[in-house]
């Protein structure tokens, strides 16, 4: 939720700050803004140059700041910029980043929720500070300008001066923020600070370029420092200097951005959501190649398993029950793990919203694994239920109640990277369309493999699959890629076919059953998020309980019907609701028995486990062209960012 970037060096500062908007506008694109510092001239001896700030906003898009820019400039090598999602205060240039204080001298640019803001806002005004927004953000710039009065004495403006203001400053914020602060009395110098929000320091030639997230930093360096929480650090042309919570000064070694997987390229697709769904293929291709290893079999020696994932023998050893924490897609894909986890490892799994985990977790169980699931790694109920987690289970002496922490994500460097000791990588390369395709795709196949492993680990047991079932199950995902490949390119067209019929419809029901009932919420999640459309998924067998009602000739029914335990039940279910004139598309494989939909998206006939890998496709395509067909911003839905860093 909002990018933020901060660059200081030699070059002019605010194209590479556009620049650096642009990769994060999938924060958040409510409106954007840029303050950049220019040297008017260079000080006495020993002092800094005096500067000018320039501050532009626009509300919307990116385009609007860049506009804006094109007929106003704003000069200098050292600026901050924002892209928002609103939180607090709506969608208005006024309360659009960078914000001021009353001199209009120092810019401060946030990401994240400063929670007592109020309190801190009447205390300013009590000291009659006028506000101009309605943000929880102006009160910093406020609060910095009031310290540096305090502190400056005749002390000429100097980095140290700035640094020591905002250090005294942030023990005041409470909440989880990332910020960057500019003042015009120093050209050369800027403040930087982060606290459960995520912020990348990248180191160039002479220049730093920070920003909330690695696609910001890709094209300017590959050398990157992430700024660790708590820290705070200030950068001039010739340096960083990191300090932690407590003032002292830090040291770290950068690291290095890999591959080329932070670089976002649409290519000949008309959106990127279209053009990462037809990367489908590929995610489930290169997971086989990584994690099915030829020659495996079950039950082998480490070496000769079925499957092969980059975790320690000890996160496997002695667990009991495991619980998933997550939101939205990540939340469904948890929820197909926690069914394979149950019904082919035969360990009891609960899948929770983070949101409501944190504040209401279930009482503690022992030789319990704890798995976070988060495309992003930087969703901030996750990673805040996730920590609290961590934090309660420290407390307790008894060491089968030891916190165990698993990640799952698609961004291994992310906070989550930092948080838990083991991650799993999705590895499914940098996903730009604020809903999630590939990376659920990714999440599910992580599922698979960790239900595998733990299952290989058990022998089958009390689930009675065994080790010829655990190799039927391995020998239909090596074949999931040419599957996938066929299907994304024949669902391309019929769903593309199918849209119009769509153009007036208000509501939509998605049925599913057992492994396929997250899928059917993810369809509805899908049609949501990208055409507006009220979708509700619902297990099948529950609509007769109440929400039948809502059906009519008016409400097409999705129903997803794969053979397998509970197929018939899904066909009469389907049956129900065709009784009652709704318009009925099957996500089924062809055949006499699912002639009675209206209209089939046919998928192949798979062994019932495998299915939801396949099954999501019809889904995502189908909300896709719906929304491409309504003409609407499918990569930027309204209200929507591909990161929620706010709880
Ligand atoms: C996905 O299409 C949604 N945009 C959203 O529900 C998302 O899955 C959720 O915000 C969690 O994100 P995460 O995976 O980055 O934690």
């Amino acid at each position: 939720m909002c990018g933020i970037v901060a660059v200081i060096g030699s070059r002019e500062a605010a194209p590479l700050l556009l620049e650096g908007l642009r990769q994060l506008e999938y924060r958040g694109y409510d409106s954007a803004g840029l303050a950049t510092v220019e040297a008017l001239a260079a000080g006495p001896a020993g002092s800094p140059a005096e500067g000018r700030l320039t501050c532009l906003r626009a509300e919307g898009k990116l385009i609007n700041l860049t506009h804006r820019y094109e007929q106003h400039g704003a000069p200098g090598q050292c600026g901050i910029g924002h892209t928002r999602w609103a939180t607090h205060g709506k969608p208005e240039e006024r309360n659009a980043h960078p914000h001021l204080d009353g001199s209009g001298r120092l810019a401060v640019v946030q990401n994240g929720i400063i929670e007592n803001f109020r309190t801190l806002r009447e205390e300013l005004q009590a000291e009659g500070v006028v506000f101009r927004s309605d943000t929880d953000t102006e009160v910093i710039p406020h609060l910095v300008a009031r310290q540096l009065e305090r502190i400056q004495q005749g002390r000429p403006a100097s980095g140290a001066l700035l640094l020591e203001a905002v250090q005294q400053v942030l023990p005041l914020l409470h909440g989880a923020y990332a910020l960057a602060v500019v003042w015009a009395a120093l050209p050369g110098a800027l403040v930087v600070a982060r606290k459960a929000a995520p912020l990348l320091i990248g180191l160039g030639e002479g220049e730093f370029l920070c920003a909330s997230d690695t696609p910001a930093l890709a094209g300017f360096t590959r050398t990157i420092l992430p700024l660790e929480d708590g820290e705070v650090a200030l950068l001039t042309p010739l340096g960083i200097e990191l300090y932690n919570a407590a003032g002292e000064r830090q040291q770290r070694t950068p690291s290095l951005l890999s591959g080329t997987e932070h670089v976002a390229d649409k290519r000949s697709f008309r959106h990127f959501m279209l053009k990462e769904i037809h990367e489908q293929p590929e995610t489930a291709a290169l997971w086989v190649a990584r994690h099915l290893p030829e020659g495996g079999t079950a039950g082998g020696q480490a070496g000769a398993s079925l499957v092969a994932l980059p975790l320690d023998e000890g996160v496997y050893e002695g667990v009991e029950r495991i619980q998933i924490l997550a939101c939205g897609t990540s939340r469904h894909a948890a929820q197909v793990g926690a069914y394979l986890l149950e019904q082919l490892a035969g360990i009891p799994t609960s899948v929770f919203y983070a949101s409501e985990f944190r504040y209401a977790p279930p009482p503690l169980s022992a030789h319990t694994l704890t798995i976070g699931v988060t495309q992003s790694g930087e969703t901030a109920d996750t990673l805040a239920a996730l920590a609290m987690e961590q934090e309660r289970r420290s407390l307790v002496a008894d060491p089968a109640f030891a916190p165990r922490l698993l990640g799952i994500t698609n961004r291994p460097e992310s906070s989550l990277g930092r948080l838990v000791p083991h991650i799993l990588d999705i590895g499914a390369g940098i996903e730009v369309g604020v809903a999630a395709t590939k990376t659920f795709l990714g999440q599910l196949l992580a599922f698979y493999g960790l239900a595998l492993a733990f299952a290989e680990r058990r022998g089958g047991g009390a689930t009675g699959h065994g080790p010829e079932q655990l190799r039927r199950l391995v020998a239909a995902l090596r074949a999931l890629p040419e599957q996938l490949k066929a299907l994304v390119e024949d669902h391309d067209r019929r769903c593309a076919e199918l849209a119009h019929l769509f153009a007036d419809t208000q509501d939509v029901i998605f049925l599913g059953r057992g492994i396929n009932y997250p899928i059917a919420l993810e369809g509805a999640l899908k049609l949501k998020e990208i055409s507006y459309i009220h979708a509700e998924g619902y297990p099948a067998g529950e609509m007769k309980h109440g929400p039948i009602a809502l059906l009519d000739a008016r409400v097409p029914v999705v129903s997803i019907a794969v053979p397998g335990l509970v197929f018939d039940k899904v066909l009469s279910n389907a049956q129900e609701a065709k009784a009652r004139d709704a318009q009925l598309i099957g996500v089924a494989p062809e055949g006499p028995d699912t002639e009675l939909f209206d209209t089939l998206l046919p998928v192949p006939e798979v062994d019932e486990l495998i299915s939801p890998l396949l099954t999501v496709i019809p889904m995502q395509l189908l909300s896709y062209h719906i929304a491409a067909h309504r003409g609407l911003d499918v990569d930027q839905p309204r209200n929507l960012a591909k990161s929620v860093t706010v709880e």
